[in-house]
Protein backbone atom coordinates (compact mmCIF):
# COMPACT_ATOMS: atom_id res chain seq x y z
CA UNK A 1 0.00 0.00 0.00
CA UNK A 2 1.07 3.71 -0.90
CA UNK A 3 2.37 5.43 2.05
CA UNK A 4 0.96 9.25 2.28
CA UNK A 5 3.21 11.89 1.40
CA UNK A 6 4.18 14.33 3.34
CA UNK A 7 5.37 17.89 3.12
CA UNK A 8 8.71 18.71 5.74
CA UNK A 9 9.52 22.47 5.34
CA UNK A 10 12.75 22.00 7.35
CA UNK A 11 14.96 18.86 7.23
CA UNK A 12 14.19 18.38 10.98
CA UNK A 13 16.33 16.56 13.27
CA UNK A 14 17.51 12.52 12.77
CA UNK A 15 15.33 11.30 15.42
CA UNK A 16 12.04 12.37 13.97
CA UNK A 17 13.13 11.51 10.11
CA UNK A 18 13.71 8.48 11.00
CA UNK A 19 10.42 7.74 12.80
CA UNK A 20 8.85 9.63 10.40
CA UNK A 21 10.65 7.21 7.53
CA UNK A 22 8.71 4.55 9.40
CA UNK A 23 5.21 6.03 8.20
CA UNK A 24 5.54 8.36 5.41
CA UNK A 25 6.99 8.96 2.08
CA UNK A 26 8.53 12.56 3.12
CA UNK A 27 9.83 15.08 1.25
CA UNK A 28 12.31 17.42 3.03
CA UNK A 29 13.16 21.34 2.52
CA UNK A 30 17.15 20.19 3.33
CA UNK A 31 18.30 24.33 2.47
CA UNK A 32 19.16 25.97 5.56
CA UNK A 33 17.31 29.18 3.87
CA UNK A 34 13.40 28.83 4.29
CA UNK A 35 11.51 27.76 1.52
CA UNK A 36 9.88 31.05 -0.77
CA UNK A 37 6.28 31.12 -0.65
CA UNK A 38 6.25 29.28 -4.27
CA UNK A 39 8.39 26.47 -3.61
CA UNK A 40 5.97 25.33 -1.01
CA UNK A 41 2.67 26.16 -3.15
CA UNK A 42 4.42 23.64 -5.77
CA UNK A 43 5.57 21.19 -3.53
CA UNK A 44 2.14 21.21 -1.26
CA UNK A 45 0.38 19.78 -4.70
CA UNK A 46 0.30 15.83 -4.40
CA UNK A 47 0.44 15.94 -0.23
CA UNK A 48 -1.58 15.01 1.88
CA UNK A 49 0.36 15.99 5.05
CA UNK A 50 2.62 19.05 5.90
CA UNK A 51 5.04 19.54 8.87
CA UNK A 52 5.70 23.16 8.87
CA UNK A 53 6.89 25.80 11.17
CA UNK A 54 5.64 29.19 12.31
CA UNK A 55 7.27 30.95 8.98
CA UNK A 56 4.96 29.40 6.57
CA UNK A 57 1.60 30.95 5.90
CA UNK A 58 -1.36 28.47 6.16
CA UNK A 59 -4.47 29.81 4.77
CA UNK A 60 -7.05 29.67 2.13
CA UNK A 61 -4.19 30.23 -0.76
CA UNK A 62 -2.39 27.30 0.66
CA UNK A 63 -5.05 25.08 1.47
CA UNK A 64 -6.34 25.62 -2.47
CA UNK A 65 -3.58 24.53 -3.85
CA UNK A 66 -3.34 21.11 -1.76
CA UNK A 67 -6.52 19.42 -2.71
CA UNK A 68 -5.22 15.88 -0.95
CA UNK A 69 -4.04 17.90 2.72
CA UNK A 70 -5.87 16.47 5.34
CA UNK A 71 -3.30 17.42 8.39
CA UNK A 72 -0.91 20.20 9.41
CA UNK A 73 1.63 19.84 12.48
CA UNK A 74 2.70 23.27 13.39
CA UNK A 75 6.19 22.91 15.31
CA UNK A 76 5.53 25.49 17.71
CA UNK A 77 3.42 26.08 20.47
CA UNK A 78 1.53 29.03 18.80
CA UNK A 79 -0.70 28.61 15.57
CA UNK A 80 -1.24 32.30 14.61
CA UNK A 81 0.41 31.58 11.26
CA UNK A 82 -2.63 29.20 10.72
CA UNK A 83 -6.04 29.72 9.64
CA UNK A 84 -7.68 28.11 12.01
CA UNK A 85 -11.49 28.87 10.61
CA UNK A 86 -9.85 28.16 7.17
CA UNK A 87 -8.36 24.40 8.12
CA UNK A 88 -11.62 23.64 10.22
CA UNK A 89 -13.49 24.39 6.47
CA UNK A 90 -11.71 22.10 4.58
CA UNK A 91 -11.43 19.58 7.30
CA UNK A 92 -7.74 19.66 7.75
CA UNK A 93 -6.52 18.71 11.27
CA UNK A 94 -3.98 20.81 12.67
CA UNK A 95 -1.59 20.39 15.55
CA UNK A 96 0.92 22.23 18.09
CA UNK A 97 3.42 21.45 20.28
CA UNK A 98 2.36 22.64 23.89
CA UNK A 99 4.04 22.12 27.14
CA UNK A 100 7.64 21.03 26.42
CA UNK A 101 8.86 24.50 25.50
CA UNK A 102 7.37 26.14 28.55
CA UNK A 103 10.57 26.11 30.73
CA UNK A 104 12.55 26.33 27.82
CA UNK A 105 11.23 29.40 26.88
CA UNK A 106 10.96 30.64 30.70
CA UNK A 107 14.49 30.32 31.30
CA UNK A 108 14.99 33.03 27.95
CA UNK A 109 12.52 35.25 29.50
CA UNK A 110 14.27 35.51 32.29
CA UNK A 111 17.66 35.67 30.25
CA UNK A 112 16.33 38.61 28.54
CA UNK A 113 15.23 40.38 31.61
CA UNK A 114 18.21 39.73 33.42
CA UNK A 115 20.54 41.28 30.40
CA UNK A 116 18.47 44.48 30.01
CA UNK A 117 18.26 45.39 33.24
CA UNK A 118 21.77 44.58 34.13
CA UNK A 119 23.44 45.52 30.83
CA UNK A 120 24.91 42.57 29.73
CA UNK A 121 25.23 43.09 26.09
CA UNK A 122 26.65 46.59 26.69
CA UNK A 123 29.18 44.92 29.06
CA UNK A 124 29.74 42.98 26.56
CA UNK A 125 30.55 45.13 23.46
CA UNK A 126 32.95 46.82 26.20
CA UNK A 127 34.76 44.14 27.02
CA UNK A 128 35.04 42.83 23.44
CA UNK A 129 36.11 46.30 22.25
CA UNK A 130 39.70 46.79 23.70
CA UNK A 131 38.22 49.86 25.33
CA UNK A 132 37.85 49.11 28.70
CA UNK A 133 40.17 51.32 30.81
CA UNK A 134 39.69 50.42 34.72
CA UNK A 135 37.03 49.10 36.98
CA UNK A 136 34.73 52.30 36.98
CA UNK A 137 32.31 52.77 40.52
CA UNK A 138 29.98 54.27 37.82
CA UNK A 139 30.43 52.00 35.09
CA UNK A 140 27.61 50.44 33.55
CA UNK A 141 24.99 50.45 36.81
CA UNK A 142 21.96 48.98 35.32
CA UNK A 143 18.60 47.98 37.97
CA UNK A 144 18.59 45.62 40.30
CA UNK A 145 16.47 42.36 39.73
CA UNK A 146 16.18 40.91 43.14
CA UNK A 147 13.55 42.84 45.66
CA UNK A 148 11.69 43.94 42.32
CA UNK A 149 7.97 43.57 41.29
CA UNK A 150 7.62 41.13 38.16
CA UNK A 151 4.30 41.75 36.01
CA UNK A 152 3.44 38.98 34.09
CA UNK A 153 0.94 39.49 31.36
CA UNK A 154 -0.88 36.32 30.42
CA UNK A 155 -0.59 33.90 33.23
CA UNK A 156 -0.60 30.45 31.31
CA UNK A 157 1.85 27.78 31.42
CA UNK A 158 4.71 29.92 30.25
CA UNK A 159 3.58 32.84 32.04
CA UNK A 160 3.52 30.95 35.46
CA UNK A 161 7.38 29.04 34.91
CA UNK A 162 8.33 32.88 34.79
CA UNK A 163 6.72 33.82 38.05
CA UNK A 164 8.05 30.32 39.60
CA UNK A 165 11.61 31.86 38.76
CA UNK A 166 11.08 34.80 40.71
CA UNK A 167 11.12 33.00 43.70
CA UNK A 168 14.47 32.95 43.68
CA UNK A 169 15.25 36.29 43.18
CA UNK A 170 12.96 37.28 46.33
CA UNK A 171 10.68 39.67 43.83
CA UNK A 172 6.75 40.32 44.58
CA UNK A 173 4.64 38.47 41.13
CA UNK A 174 1.38 40.12 40.30
CA UNK A 175 -0.04 39.26 37.15
CA UNK A 176 -3.19 39.77 34.72
CA UNK A 177 -5.24 37.37 32.49
CA UNK A 178 -8.35 37.01 30.71
CA UNK A 179 -8.75 34.19 33.39
CA UNK A 180 -8.02 34.31 37.24
CA UNK A 181 -5.67 31.52 38.12
CA UNK A 182 -6.67 28.99 40.73
CA UNK A 183 -6.59 29.89 44.37
CA UNK A 184 -3.33 27.14 44.46
CA UNK A 185 -1.50 27.81 42.17
CA UNK A 186 -1.49 31.82 43.18
CA UNK A 187 -0.81 30.70 46.36
CA UNK A 188 2.00 28.09 45.28
CA UNK A 189 3.41 30.96 43.37
CA UNK A 190 3.09 33.82 45.39
CA UNK A 191 1.26 35.45 41.95
CA UNK A 192 -1.50 38.21 42.48
CA UNK A 193 -4.06 38.95 40.52
CA UNK A 194 -4.31 42.28 39.26
CA UNK A 195 -6.22 44.67 37.10
CA UNK A 196 -3.75 44.76 33.14
CA UNK A 197 -3.65 48.54 34.08
CA UNK A 198 -2.68 48.67 37.52
CA UNK A 199 0.32 45.65 36.81
CA UNK A 200 1.67 48.38 34.15
CA UNK A 201 1.69 50.93 36.67
CA UNK A 202 3.33 48.52 39.90
CA UNK A 203 5.47 46.45 37.60
CA UNK A 204 9.15 47.04 37.52
CA UNK A 205 9.31 44.23 34.64
CA UNK A 206 6.24 43.23 32.23
CA UNK A 207 6.63 40.16 30.75
CA UNK A 208 4.20 39.02 28.06
CA UNK A 209 3.49 35.09 27.68
CA UNK A 210 -0.06 36.02 25.47
CA UNK A 211 -0.95 33.82 22.62
CA UNK A 212 -1.67 36.19 19.44
CA UNK A 213 -5.28 36.44 19.07
CA UNK A 214 -7.68 39.33 17.64
CA UNK A 215 -7.77 40.53 21.28
CA UNK A 216 -4.33 40.58 21.99
CA UNK A 217 -2.96 42.16 18.77
CA UNK A 218 -1.55 45.64 19.64
CA UNK A 219 -2.11 45.17 23.44
CA UNK A 220 0.87 47.09 24.47
CA UNK A 221 0.06 50.01 22.69
CA UNK A 222 1.23 54.14 23.33
CA UNK A 223 -1.56 54.21 26.22
CA UNK A 224 0.22 51.23 28.37
CA UNK A 225 3.63 52.16 27.63
CA UNK A 226 2.70 55.57 29.23
CA UNK A 227 1.15 53.87 32.35
CA UNK A 228 4.31 51.93 32.87
CA UNK A 229 6.76 53.11 35.21
CA UNK A 230 9.75 55.35 33.58
CA UNK A 231 12.26 52.56 35.67
CA UNK A 232 10.34 49.97 33.99
CA UNK A 233 11.24 47.14 31.61
CA UNK A 234 9.50 45.56 29.15
CA UNK A 235 10.02 41.76 27.96
CA UNK A 236 8.37 39.91 24.90
CA UNK A 237 9.13 36.87 24.01
CA UNK A 238 5.49 36.10 23.18
CA UNK A 239 4.12 37.25 19.53
CA UNK A 240 5.57 40.54 18.38
CA UNK A 241 2.23 42.13 16.91
CA UNK A 242 1.31 42.19 20.68
CA UNK A 243 3.20 45.34 21.09
CA UNK A 244 2.58 48.30 18.48
CA UNK A 245 6.31 48.53 17.80
CA UNK A 246 5.99 52.20 16.64
CA UNK A 247 4.84 53.06 19.96
CA UNK A 248 7.31 51.15 22.15
CA UNK A 249 10.05 52.98 20.12
CA UNK A 250 8.40 56.42 20.42
CA UNK A 251 8.16 55.34 24.57
CA UNK A 252 11.94 54.53 24.77
CA UNK A 253 12.44 58.04 22.91
CA UNK A 254 10.90 59.91 25.12
CA UNK A 255 12.22 57.55 28.15
CA UNK A 256 8.52 56.52 29.49
CA UNK A 257 10.48 52.91 29.96
CA UNK A 258 13.11 52.18 30.64
CA UNK A 259 14.25 49.27 28.30
CA UNK A 260 13.07 46.34 26.19
CA UNK A 261 13.76 43.08 25.96
CA UNK A 262 12.63 41.47 22.57
CA UNK A 263 12.60 38.19 20.91
CA UNK A 264 9.66 38.72 18.52
CA UNK A 265 8.90 41.58 16.28
CA UNK A 266 5.78 42.87 14.72
CA UNK A 267 7.72 42.10 10.89
CA UNK A 268 9.98 39.62 11.24
CA UNK A 269 12.62 38.90 10.33
CA UNK A 270 12.87 42.70 10.16
CA UNK A 271 13.71 44.96 12.66
CA UNK A 272 12.40 48.40 13.00
CA UNK A 273 15.28 51.02 12.96
CA UNK A 274 14.21 52.68 16.49
CA UNK A 275 15.03 49.82 18.32
CA UNK A 276 18.33 49.66 17.80
CA UNK A 277 18.70 51.91 20.95
CA UNK A 278 21.74 50.53 23.67
CA UNK A 279 18.59 50.33 26.26
CA UNK A 280 16.82 47.09 24.04
CA UNK A 281 18.30 44.08 24.07
CA UNK A 282 17.75 41.90 20.50
CA UNK A 283 17.13 38.05 20.09
CA UNK A 284 15.89 37.00 16.65
CA UNK A 285 13.08 34.41 17.75
CA UNK A 286 14.93 32.28 19.85
CA UNK A 287 12.56 31.47 23.01
CA UNK A 288 12.13 27.96 22.51
CA UNK A 289 15.86 27.04 20.89
CA UNK A 290 17.95 24.61 23.12
CA UNK A 291 18.76 21.55 21.30
CA UNK A 292 16.37 19.63 23.70
CA UNK A 293 13.47 21.31 23.17
CA UNK A 294 13.50 21.76 19.50
CA UNK A 295 14.36 18.10 18.99
CA UNK A 296 11.27 17.29 21.24
CA UNK A 297 8.94 19.89 19.52
CA UNK A 298 10.35 18.49 15.67
CA UNK A 299 9.50 14.58 17.36
CA UNK A 300 5.69 16.13 18.76
CA UNK A 301 4.91 17.32 15.36
CA UNK A 302 6.41 13.72 14.03
CA UNK A 303 4.01 12.25 16.71
CA UNK A 304 0.94 13.87 16.23
CA UNK A 305 1.20 13.67 12.32
CA UNK A 306 1.62 9.28 13.01
CA UNK A 307 -1.94 9.52 14.69
CA UNK A 308 -3.42 11.27 12.63
CA UNK A 309 -2.72 8.56 10.27
CA UNK A 310 -3.35 5.65 11.98
CA UNK A 311 -6.46 7.30 12.50
CA UNK A 312 -6.42 8.16 16.20
CA UNK A 313 -7.01 11.69 17.78
CA UNK A 314 -3.15 13.51 17.64
CA UNK A 315 -2.46 14.47 20.92
CA UNK A 316 -2.12 18.39 20.60
CA UNK A 317 -5.33 18.86 18.31
CA UNK A 318 -5.87 22.55 17.95
CA UNK A 319 -9.00 22.03 15.97
CA UNK A 320 -11.54 19.49 17.31
CA UNK A 321 -14.24 20.05 14.77
CA UNK A 322 -12.63 18.03 12.74
CA UNK A 323 -12.44 14.74 14.88
CA UNK A 324 -15.73 12.92 14.54
CA UNK A 325 -14.37 9.74 14.53
C1 LIG B 1 7.45 29.72 18.90
O1 LIG B 1 7.41 30.89 18.79
C2 LIG B 1 6.34 28.91 19.32
O2 LIG B 1 5.19 29.38 19.28
O3 LIG B 1 6.56 27.75 19.69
Amino acid sequence: MDRPKILATHRLFEESRAKLSEYFEVEYWSDSDRPARSEVLHRIRDKEGLICLITEKIDDELLGAAPHLRMVANIAVGFDNIDLEACTRRNVAVSNTPGVLDETTADFAWTLLMAVARRLIEGDALARSGGWKSWNLDQLCGADVWGKTLGVIGFGRIGRALARRAGGFSMRVIYSDAVRAPSEVERELKAEYTERDELLRQADFVSLHVPLLPETRGLIGPRELAVMKPSAFLVNTSRGPVVQEAALVTALEKHQIAGAALDVYEREPQIGHGLLRPNVVLAPHMASASVETRTRMAMMAAENTIAFFQGRRPPNLVNPGVWTK
